[in-house]
């Protein structure tokens, strides 16, 4: 069941001269009532063709991260700060109505359960449709020829047929492909893409995601996909962005953040996935849990679960000084946020 070796990332610097289509400048996003700091100064970008993925435990972040993109926070949740620019406009200082003209248009959203998110009442061609009404100003009639061939394309049998289905009717893999179907058909630029396989066999998996990568290299698809599955960032993603409580610890092209993991997160990340279990057999748990260290005024935000720090003897520095991001390896853009790879890179300072 481990068999998702799609392996199809760009040549390693192709999307570095691209130009950025998503980008994330000192995000910062909490929740007043019980003053909880869900995103942390975040800074991510996508660019022209690329697909990055957003890696971390259960409640590091990644879901608010690609709802305060859409705009789509949840009832008690704010922004605090920050920016997040697609074609280097600043969607969070539009105004509601702008925004409307941007979803869809410019940035579309898949979800982890396709179903839920179908709407039950309307047939799937009408709901492939409904962005190009929108959009690009077209009547159903008008729409409908796109809509079979935006089944075609995402891999639908007998897409007329298809298009007068209910969501209902579809297995979770066909609801899934209709959803990128309907999240593609008014050409955004970026998908943001939150655990889209998670709910999918593996077959199924595969198929998706090969789908996703077709996308990205047909149509130059910008594309950030949420997952907490290291198969299947090393299967698709170009490079890896790893998060944890609420902050991005290391970041980098997939290849050297996954052979050469820095931040000790993001090895106890790697020791906990099936890519390591597929060499030893055995599934690591990582001591603790990410909700400890929230609540962290200072100091590293892993330190109370970091072991590297004991060993290295570096723990009142983890404890009472946040690091920033340093370069980790040779490799372009590698970075991490951690103490003990500085210290061990070049001497404590
Ligand atoms: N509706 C909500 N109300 C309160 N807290 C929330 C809500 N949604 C998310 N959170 C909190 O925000 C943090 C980040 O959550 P989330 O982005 O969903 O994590 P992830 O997608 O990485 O699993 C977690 O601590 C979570 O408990
Ligand atoms: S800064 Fe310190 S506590 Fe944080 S990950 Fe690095 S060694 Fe561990
Ligand atoms: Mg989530």
């Amino acid at each position: 069941m481990t068999s998702i070796v799609l392996n199809a990332k760009k040549e390693v610097g192709a999307v570095q001269l691209a130009e950025p289509i998503l980008d994330i400048r000192n995000l910062n996003v909490g929740f007043a009532r019980n003053r909880l700091i869900a995103i942390d100064a975040l800074d991510l970008t996508v660019r022209r063709g690329e697909i990055v993925a957003l890696v971390g435990e259960s409640g590091s972040g990644k879901s608010m991260t690609a709802l305060t993109a859409m705009r789509l926070l949840p009832v008690g949740a704010g922004i605090i700060s920050g920016e997040v620019r697609v074609h280097g406009r600043d969607l969070l200082a539009l105004p509601p109505s702008a925004m409307n003209a941007v979803r869809g248009r410019e940035i579309a959203m898949l979800y982890q359960q396709p179903k839920i998110m179908l709407d039950p009442t309307a047939t799937i061609g009408r709901q492939i449709a409904e962005p190009l009404q929108i959009h690009r100003g077209l009547s159903l009639k008008d729409a409908w020829p796109h809509v079979i061939e935006a089944l075609r394309d995402v891999g639908i049998p007998e897409p007329e047929r298809r298009a007068m289905s209910y969501a209902h009717q579809l297995s979770g893999g066909m609801a899934q492909r209709v959803m990128i179907a309907a999240a593609l058909s008014a050409s955004p630029d970026i998908l943001i893409a939150d655990e889209p396989t998670t709910a999918l066999d593996v077959t199924v998996q595969a198929q998706i995601l090969k789908l996703l990568v077709r996308k990205r290299d047909e149509a130059s698809l910008a594309v950030l996909l949420i997952t907490h599955d290291l198969m299947v960032v090393s299967a698709i993603a170009d490079r890896v962005a790893v998060m944890y409580a609420g902050r991005i610890v290391e970041e980098g092209e997939t290849r050297a953040v996954l052979r050469s993991p820095r931040h000790p997160y993001t090895q106890a990340l790697l020791r906990s996935s099936l890519l390591a279990a597929e060499e030893d057999g055995r599934l690591y748990a990582i001591p603790g849990s990410a909700s400890a260290a929230r609540g962290l005024s200072c100091g590293c935000r892993y330190h109370p679960r970091c072991q590297a720090a004991r060993s290295l003897g570096i723990e009142e520095r983890c404890r009472s000084q946040e690091p920033s991001l340093s370069t980790a390896s040779a490799s372009p853009g590698h970075q991490s946020r951690c103490w003990g790879v500085q210290v061990t890179a070049g001497g404590m300072q």
